[in-house]
């Protein structure tokens, strides 16, 4: 199989994180999580005073820090500026900022350009997951998935995965996601948007196996 690059968009809860991952895993293909950089670039504004509803800092502040992203489907792993940042930058702080900083187009360019060197330097090929990688990352990746799920299911998800960290109950879990799906498809830089070209897959009434299933399959039909 040559190089293949599958891109794999959609909200969030709807899996896009566990799908890549094992698809990566079962293919032999790089994997990147898109959405763990602009979680990274949160973490460091908020840890270095830069308010993350203030565009115009963000902005002046956008390339500083250094993301390193590890790319083994077995072990992700990001850095900032040599520090490890899996932990941090899943707290519930970088969670409610993370929509704001990733909406600055700043921003957006420099995660983009990373995106894309990441992506061209994978030996066997990569799945990269995210927002935007069908309609702006990898305009020519050879497959696009667009993953969906009812609100109720991707709640429920979010709220499985959380359970041990945070006390946050469904509805507010709900809530939280709606407002940030809302944030991700209404800003004017490349928004969370199905491509044209992308197959959309519910995964509402699938198992994790059913969905990495139909998309190896179609990974297969692709390379
Ligand atoms: O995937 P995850 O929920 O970790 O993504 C966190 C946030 O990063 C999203 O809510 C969105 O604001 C931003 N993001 C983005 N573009 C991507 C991936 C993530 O704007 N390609």
């Amino acid at each position: 199989m040559s190089a293949v690059i599958v891109a794999i968009d959609g909200p969030s809860g709807t899996g896009k994180s566990s799908t890549s991952k094992a698809v990566a895993e079962a293919m032999g293909l790089s994997y990147l999580d898109t959405g763990a950089q602009y979680r990274a670039i949160t973490w460091w504004m908020l840890s270095n005073g830069v308010p993350a509803d203030d565009a115009e800092a963000v902005a002046a502040a956008a390339a500083k820090p250094v993301i390193d992203s590890g790319t083994d489907p077995a072990a992700p792993t990001i850095a900032v500026d040599g520090t490890d940042a899996s932990g941090p930058i899943r707290s519930k702080e970088v969670t409610a900022a993370v929509s704001s900083v990733s909406a600055v187009p700043e921003v957006r360019s420099r995660i983009t350009a990373l995106q894309r060197a990441i992506a061209a330097e994978a030996p066997g090929g990569i799945v990269v997951e995210g927002r935007d990688i069908g309609t702006t990352v990898l305009p020519d990746a050879d497959l696009k998935i667009f993953l969906t799920a009812s609100p109720e299911a991707r709640a429920s998800r979010r709220s499985g995965e959380l359970k041990g960290k945070d006390a946050t109950d469904l509805s507010a879990t709900r809530e939280a996601l709606i407002k940030r799906d809302a944030a991700d498809s209404g800003r004017k830089t490349s928004p969370l948007k199905k491509a044209d070209d992308a197959v959309e897959v519910d995964t509402t009434e699938l198992t994790l196996e059913q969905v990495v299933e139909c998309v190896v399959t179609l990974v297969e039909q692709a390379a």
